[in-house]
């Protein structure tokens, strides 16, 4: 059992941060791995990349959005309740060096994947310059900790309720324009990925992306996690999660990602309603 040390809610709620007691995976885990979590015997699996981790407090950090039946029993956990299971550190970590120029740009909760990534390529001593996004002013997360994992900060959202009004795409080609930029890390939902490669193709710069594949055991059996990479087909969860973007079908991502769009809804209507009926009687 893995007790939850320290909640927060992020962007209205929709968004939830974890410190969670698991001093055997905070001593292996390196930036862009991920763990395997289990609210209790009946849960689903959930694949989630971790934010962060403290080797001394023997704790990992994730931040989850609320999508669906698992993540919304996942946000009913409080501090002091227990997860039933955190398998990890899964997936190769990020390989991490000094490169010169560095641009990490995330999207929504997947800035929380790219945070200490951020953080490693600074520590090692690239410029980083950081691009984050979201919707909404509201909806933005960890502001704070990518303006300390960067040396600068450029944040945007869709409606221009704070920083550039645009995608983060729109800042990424000003400092493409700007810089000679030697890698580019983009990791957010599929379009930003798709679009952020497609950008850096035209200036030829190496770019990073993390995929949020769907996931059943990751270990690499069940073939769940199924990426086309290069015309080759590789697992997310032992190859991956990063893969050369310029290389990634990421139309084909998209399409599995919304394989089951239909049953995750019914199954999360179906679970608001209980909770409803639980909460009346
Ligand atoms: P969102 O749709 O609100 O987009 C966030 C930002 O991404 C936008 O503000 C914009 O700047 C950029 N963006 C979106 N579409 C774009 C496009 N077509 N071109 C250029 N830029 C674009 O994101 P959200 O709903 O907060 O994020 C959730 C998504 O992120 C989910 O789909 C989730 O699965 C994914 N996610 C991915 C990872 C990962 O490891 N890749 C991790 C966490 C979450
Ligand atoms: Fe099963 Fe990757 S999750 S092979």
């Amino acid at each position: 059992m893995f007790e939850i040390l320290k909640r927060e809610e992020m962007a209205d709620g929709t968004v939830v941060m974890n410190e969670i007691n698991a001093p055997q995976i905070a001593k292996k885990a390196k930036p862009g791995q991920f763990v395997i979590l289990k609210a209790n015997e009946q849960g689903e699996r959930i694949p989630l990349t971790m934010a962060d981790t403290n080797v001394k407090k023997g704790t990992v950090t994730v931040i989850y959005q609320v999508v669906g039946k698992s993540t919304a029993l996942f946000k009913s956990l409080q501090v002091g309740d227990h997860y039933q299971d955190v398998i990890g550190p899964l997936g190769q970590p990020t390989h991490l060096e000094k490169l010169g120029n560095v641009v990490c740009v995330g999207g929504g909760t997947g800035v929380a994947v790219l945070y200490p990534i951020t953080r490693g390529l600074k520590e090692l001593g690239n410029n980083v310059a950081a691009i984050i996004g979201a919707r909404t002013k509201d909806l933005l997360i960890l502001e704070d900790k990518m303006k300390a994992a960067s040396h600068e900060l450029h944040v945007c959202t869709d409606d221009g309720s704070y920083g550039h009004h645009g995608f983060v795409t729109d800042v990424l080609k000003d400092i493409l324009e700007r810089d000679n930029v030697d890698l580019v890390v983009g990791i957010g939902p599929v379009p930003m990925m798709k679009f952020v490669t497609k950008l850096t193709a035209d200036y030829h710069v190496k770019t990073l992306v993390s995929l949020n594949a769907i996931m059943v055991d990751g270990t690499g059996m069940c073939g769940c996690c199924r990426v086309s990479v290069g015309g080759k087909t590789r697992f997310a969860c032992v190859d991956g999660p990063e893969f050369d973007g310029h290389q990634v079908d990421f139309d084909e991502l998209a399409q599995r990602l919304d394989a089951y769009k239909n049953e995750e809804k019914r199954a999360h209507e179906k679970y608001t309603h209980e909770c409803k009926l639980s909460q009346e009687a």
